[in-house]
């Protein structure tokens, strides 16, 4: 290993899956991978192969098509999970297994394990992991609200069972950029064996210093960095892959690392995540927000004129950023349309080609100039509304203005079988949801209804995020249209449609939010 080689491990499909409502197909998690590991991911973790049958397929394919990148599963401290693990990994050139448990107070107090009992369990598994995999890292969640002593005891014993990364998670956000470097610093001091292993930083954004955390933790000595694109995560989520490559490159001089990520790929892959996970970036996201690098006041649209470094610490080209934006017109065929579709990193089979193609030249007849953020949402109404066709919208007609009440009249398929009403409601949307409501009765609240412009002008497409809650289990669905309450009906009925999946396969145990950390130990 040479001392400035950062690795990063990619957590998107594992812990940023966790994220309520960000759950993913089978085949946005295989393209998610594709893209990652051609951008440069060291380690992708691509699932917990114990949590349901789909969440093995996805790992265990994974593996099976991974060029260049280590896979990884994640797997409790119990010999089923890891014997699950060990056998979805195992197609891969580079397979590893990531065995955890946690070790503060606080959750050693959930399995009710004493500190002894529990450093047997993780002597055990991770010597079962390693009999099963030679290439094992361990975690001790909670790691920074561990007893200091107790955490090097739990290292050491690791290390000696043969793991060979070891991963300290600040699982709930806990800690602060001089606390985690001295952490990382001690750790590799104190601990026998800590010196021939790499250690690795896991930071969740709780208090909005995961990244800072990670790279101080890089600072002290850690070689991993654990990460995910967006941020994506549990609650506020993880330190972002983009923000800590970028801060790497972009301040080289301070941070002397190196890391085998291609920058030109974050941004296409940013969108992408985006759009399969439901979770829209922020406009200023560091790095991959859409103002990041736009300038509106006039001294920085001057500056910017005369010499982009004056407002610019990177170009947007280092991200992978297209200098211009307008690309395509009515005019624009097939193979214009796939090739600039391959530009912003989606690489479509022929036929759903076909249908964005449609759909493609629908809006470019509606609509004068279109836009990589109008293909973007194209391409998402396009691949959610495959998710599945339980619902599909026919035909919607409303009643709107001042003299009330709304209405909406719409044509519903429900498995094939086409069904119609007309509901009344405060509003053309709510007179819309209602009219869904009555045609599939359903208990799932709506927890967020968001409407935002893709671009500019009025003629500009309405891109609808819609979150629903049904029994503890959370559903987004994402719709475009240049018609907002169009947009709205089918972001809706596509909500609907993945909590109709998830019912599905939410059978005990089949589900990864439905498995808790609790059998860790
Ligand atoms: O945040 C965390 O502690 C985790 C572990 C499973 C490593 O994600
Ligand atoms: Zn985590």
């Amino acid at each position: 290993m040479t001392q400035d080689r950062v690795y990063i491990f990619d957590t998107t499909l594992r812990d940023g899956e966790q994220s309520p409502g960000a759950t993913m197909t089978h085949s946005e998690k295989l393209e998610l991978a594709e893209m990652l590991d051609d951008m440069g991911v060291d380690i992708i973790e691509a699932g917990f192969p114990i949590a349901s049958e789909g969440d093995f397929k996805a790992v265990s394919d994974i593996a099976k098509r991974s060029k260049n990148a280590m896979i990884c599963g994640l797997a409790r401290a119990n010999f089923k999970d890891i014997d699950r693990c060990a056998e979805a990994v195992r197609h891969a050139a580079q397979p590893r297994i990531h065995t955890f448990i946690g070790t503060s107070p606080l959750h050693r107090a959930i399995p009710n394990l004493t500190q002894d009992e529990m450093a047997e369990r993780i002597h055990e598994t991770v010597t079962h992991a390693r009999n099963q995999c030679d290439n094992v890292q361990w975690s001790p969640m909670d790691a920074t609200r561990t007893e200091y002593d107790y955490l090097c005891r739990t290292i050491e014993i690791a290390i000696k069972a043969g793991a060979s990364t070891i991963n300290i998670p600040d699982t709930v956000g806990y800690t602060a950029p001089r606390e985690s470097a001295e952490l990382i610093r001690r750790l590799i001091k104190d601990v026998p064996g800590a010196t021939e292993v790499i250690f690795a930083t896991h930071c969740h954004n709780d208090l909005g210093m995961a990244t800072a955390n990670s790279l101080a933790a890089v600072d002290a000595g850690a070689r991993q960095i654990e990460c995910t694109i967006n941020g994506l995560g549990e609650r506020a989520g993880n330190t972002a892959l983009e923000e800590v490559v970028m801060a790497m490159k972009v301040r080289n001089d301070i941070m002397p690392y190196r890391t085998q990520i291609d920058s030109t790929k974050i941004m296409a892959i940013s969108r992408r995540v985006a759009t399969v996970s439901g979770f829209a970036v922020q406009f200023n996201k560091a790095i991959v927000g859409k103002n990041a690098f736009a300038h509106e006041s006039g001294i920085h649209q001057d500056g910017m004129l005369k010499n982009a470094e004056t407002f610019e610490i990177m170009r947007p080209e280092d991200v992978g950023l297209s200098e211009t934006n307008l690309v395509m017109g009515k005019h624009s065929g097939r193979a214009a349309l796939r090739s600039k579709l391959k530009d912003l990193g989606i690489d479509l089979a022929d036929n759903q080609l076909n249908d964005v193609f449609v759909r493609f030249k629908d809006l470019a007849d509606r609509k004068k100039e279109v836009f990589d953020e109008d293909l973007l949402a194209l391409v998402r109404a396009d691949t959610a509304d495959e998710q599945s066709d339980h619902l599909n919208l026919k035909s919607l007609r409303v009643i709107c203005g001042t003299q009330g009440p709304q209405e909406a009249s719409l044509e519903l398929s429900i498995d094939g079988i086409m069904h119609s009403v007309t509901a009344t409601g405060d509003g053309p949307v709510d007179a819309t949801f209602k009219a869904v409501k009555a045609l599939f009765p359903h208990t799932a609240r709506l927890q967020l209804y968001q409407v935002n412009a893709v671009t500019e002008g009025t003629d500009a497409q309405a891109t609808v995020s819609v979150r629903m809650e049904e029994d503890g289990k959370i559903a987004t669905g994402q719709s475009a249209d240049t018609d907002t309450v169009v947009a709205s009906a089918k972001a809706y009925i596509n909500a609907l449609n993945r909590l109709i999946v998830r019912r599905e396969k939410s059978a005990p145990g089949e589900d990864l939010k439905s498995v808790s950390y609790k059998d860790a130990g």
